[in-house]
């Protein structure tokens, strides 16, 4: 017999809570949310404004801690580590796919799409020509001496995505990765996450308020009431 043991999942999430002081109440946001994430999959949440997706993708980045619950990377707890352990762990695990998350407006395309490795210490010149191909594969290349700050949203949105892909994370987190571009230019974005998840492996969280994404995606769960629920697209508009 040559039985391997079991793999970690990819993200295993239990009885996670997360709730805001807000005026003279405490709001529970997150109520018990459990999850696994397995190597590849492509996940689209789905769910009314305001319960908690944005929330649930921060915590899931890291970038936020739950009030209560676990979150585990591949079997190790996240939440155990130091905030330089968590910044190297985000670093080298997790690709963000936020509303311009940290991009910064003084600086080229180029540099910004370089900053993550630049920070994990990758020689520079590798960097350089690495970027470049990530700036060709988001129709930039044509751009990437301009300063951020004087792009279209659009274009903004498109170095957000060479960014987080940069460095090949086995993990992508995406909040709403298509919400401010023309139908177009969100298709050609949609298509570069799917093709790193085809030829690479990685996997996708995709918040989204698109049919057509969460349809791509295939596996969606509608965050309802503090937890996720297999669903559908419908049972969230409806
Ligand atoms: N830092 C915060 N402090 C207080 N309340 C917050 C904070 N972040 C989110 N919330 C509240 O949590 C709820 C869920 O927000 P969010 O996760 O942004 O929802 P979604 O992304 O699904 O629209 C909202 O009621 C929001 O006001
Ligand atoms: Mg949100």
């Amino acid at each position: 017999m040559s039985e391997l043991p079991a793999a970690n999942p990819l993200v295993e999430i239990r009885g996670l809570g997360r709730s805001f002081d807000a005026g003279g109440g405490r709001v529970e946001v997150l109520r018990g949310l459990d999850l696994d994430i397995a190597e590849g999959d492509r996940i689209a949440i789905v769910g009314q404004s305001g319960v908690g997706k944005s929330t649930l993708l921060h915590i899931l980045g890291t970038l936020d801690h739950p009030t209560t619950g676990t979150l585990c990377f591949r079997g190790e707890d996240v939440f155990d580590r130091s905030r330089e352990e968590l910044a190297a762990l985000r670093g080298r695990f997790l690709g963000f796919v936020f509303q311009f998350h940290h991009l910064l407006p003084e600086f080229s395309a180029i540099e910004n799409v370089m900053m993550p490795g630049l920070i994990q210490g990758v020689d520079p010149g590798q960097m350089r020509v690495r970027s470049e191909i990530m700036l060709q594969d988001v129709d930039l290349a044509h751009r990437a001496e301009q300063a951020v700050g004087k792009l279209s949203g659009g274009e903004r949105q498109r170095v957000a995505v060479a960014r987080a892909l940069v460095l090949d994370p086995p993990l992508i987190l995406a909040d709403e990765p298509t919400g401010n571009l023309d139908p177009s230019t969100g298709d050609q974005v949609a298509e570069l996450l799917f093709e790193m998840n085809r030829t690479r492996g990685t996997t996708l969280v995709v918040v989204t308020h698109s049919r057509r994404m969460a349809d791509r995606l295939g596996r969606v769960l509608v965050l309802k009431e503090g937890r996720l629920h297999t669903g559908d697209f419908d049972s969230t508009v409806a």
